[in-house]
């Protein structure tokens, strides 16, 4: 007999993990970042996914099966895979997996995704390269090749989220800390723009930008700084979606 998940277990299990502060925030903040995209029935890949977190909202959502990619690289902080399993255990999911290597290492076999999550972890994956990333062809060659090996494990159609902060922001640019978050190594960090041309190439195209708003300020924060302009004075975080062909 098919299983039912309540969505409603999956808030209480996250928030009591201490993986967001408050439910109503992490609903609102999924909603924004799956905005328009149907679960039902897809295969889902989350890579570098810390935790699980987005993971595991997936069969909650109707994904009949998830694999989380989660080195404890870069970007990561320790104990994320612990938690992963744990979280397993708390949520009784059958579908979710964590594979615990390197996008680089990771072996889909004859696998394919229907959607393909990267968040805030693109930058991760070869941190040198991105630093260079808009500049030099050498680092675009490396992300190019990571991105054509993600596209051979897309199915056609497929929707790619990539979400990170841009490498444009205002307080970088007068060389002061960001107040919001000061610990963003900004020069780890490429405009949306630069990503979506490379993942261009590599054959997901553009679908939409959109620019992050602070969550705490909810549907207010959306419509005042839900922009590029207010983006650049805050954390300059985007959510970029695109489309395999
Ligand atoms: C900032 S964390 C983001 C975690 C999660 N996606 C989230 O948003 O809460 C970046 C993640 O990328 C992972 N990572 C770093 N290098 C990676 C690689 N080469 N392949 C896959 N994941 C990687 C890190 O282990 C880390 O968990």
């Amino acid at each position: 007999m098919e299983k039912k998940y309540n969505l409603e277990r999956y808030f209480e299990v996250i928030i009591e993990a201490g993986l967001y502060s408050r439910a109503e925030r992490l609903k609102f903040h999924l909603e924004y970042l799956f905005k328009g995209i149907d679960f039902s029935g897809k295969r889902v890949l989350d890579i570098g996914g810390g935790s699980g977190k987005y993971s595991f909202y997936a069969p909650f959502k109707g994904a009949v099966e998830t694999i989380c990619i989660e080195p404890e690289d870069a970007g990561s902080s320790s104990g994320v895979i612990s938690k992963f399993n744990e979280l397993g255990s708390l949520l009784d999911v059958e579908n979710v997996s964590i594979e615990t290597t390197t996008f680089q290492d990771f072996d889909p076999g004859d696998r394919q995704f229907d959607i393909i999550l990267l968040h805030n972890s693109i930058n991760h994956l070869d941190e040198d390269a991105c630093i260079d990333l808009h500049r030099d062809q050498g680092a675009q060659d490396i992300y190019q090749g990571l991105f054509d090996k993600l596209n051979g494990m897309a199915t056609a159609g497929a929707i790619l989220i990539v979400c990170d902060c841009s490498r444009n922001n205002f307080y970088p640019f007068i060389g002061f800390p960001n107040p919001i978050d000061p610990g963003i190594e900004w020069n780890k960090h490429q405009s949306p723009e630069t990503w979506s041309n490379l993942l261009a190439i590599s054959g997901f195209s553009k679908k939409s930008i959109r620019w992050s708003s602070l969550n705490p300020l909810g549907k207010v924060g959306r419509v005042l700084f839900g922009n590029k302009l207010m983006s650049y004075f805050t954390t300059s975080h985007f959510c970029l979606t695109l489309q395999n062909k």
